[in-house]
């Protein structure tokens, strides 16, 4: 099925990563990721962006042959439900483990995207105080690229990236614009002007 655009819907620009594209990539990434790790393979989402990824994600690993795949997800509040806030500065991340008990000797942390780099590195250190025994991998399916980057985005470099965007509010695939479109099986250009 071809992408489409939801008819009637200015708060939509246009589509920047198609659906197959996605998927190739993913299943690229799965690839990669395989050689680094054996047996044994906890995944840690991000709510809720980082669902539909990780979902995708691990079905492509399974077919790579990567055995002993659990899930765990942790929720970050950063953004609330808005598009990005005022003053950046004052951001801060709110971390809820849910309760996640990590058995496996892998760990990767997903998240949808890496924008000023708050959420990601926090959560990595949160779950490294955790399981300081365990390999912990980080891994984004999109890098928003900055014109002037955060000294915390500046430390800070995933070790698996599916796409590099530029600098707009992208939705679909799981990440949202005040928690919608994230079923577009696409990632679109959001009009931030319309939010
Ligand atoms: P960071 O902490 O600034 O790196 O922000 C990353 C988090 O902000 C991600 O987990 C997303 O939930 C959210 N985010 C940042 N940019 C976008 C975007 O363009 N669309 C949707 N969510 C975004
Ligand atoms: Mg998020």
């Amino acid at each position: 099925m071809e992408d489409k655009l939801p008819q009637n819907e200015p708060r939509l620009e246009s589509i920047l990563i198609g659906s197959r594209e996605i998927d190739l990539r993913v299943h690229e990434m799965a690839r990669e990721i395989k050689d680094d790790f054996s047996e044994g393979l906890c995944l840690v989402g991000v709510l809720k962006g980082a669902s539909v990824f990780m979902v995708d994600l691990a079905r492509a690993l399974s077919l790579e042959g990567v055995r002993g795949i659990t899930f765990a997800f942790v929720r970050a509040s950063t953004y609330g439900d808005g598009i990005k806030g005022e003053n950046e500065s004052g951001r801060y991340v709110k971390l809820d483990m849910l309760g996640t008990k990590i058995q496996s000797p892998n760990i990767l942390i997903l998240d949808d995207i890496l924008d000023q780099g708050i959420t990601l590195p926090s959560i990595k250190d949160r779950i490294k105080a955790e399981y300081p025994d365990a390999k912990i991998r980080t891994g984004v399916l999109l890098v928003k690229e900055l014109e002037k980057p955060s000294p915390m985005r500046e430390k800070f470099q995933p070790d698996y990236v599916g796409f590099t965007v530029q600098d707009r509010w992208v939705v679909g695939y799981g990440l949202d614009a005040g928690e919608l479109f994230r079923e577009l099986p696409y990632i679109a250009i959001a009009n931030e002007k319309m939010f």
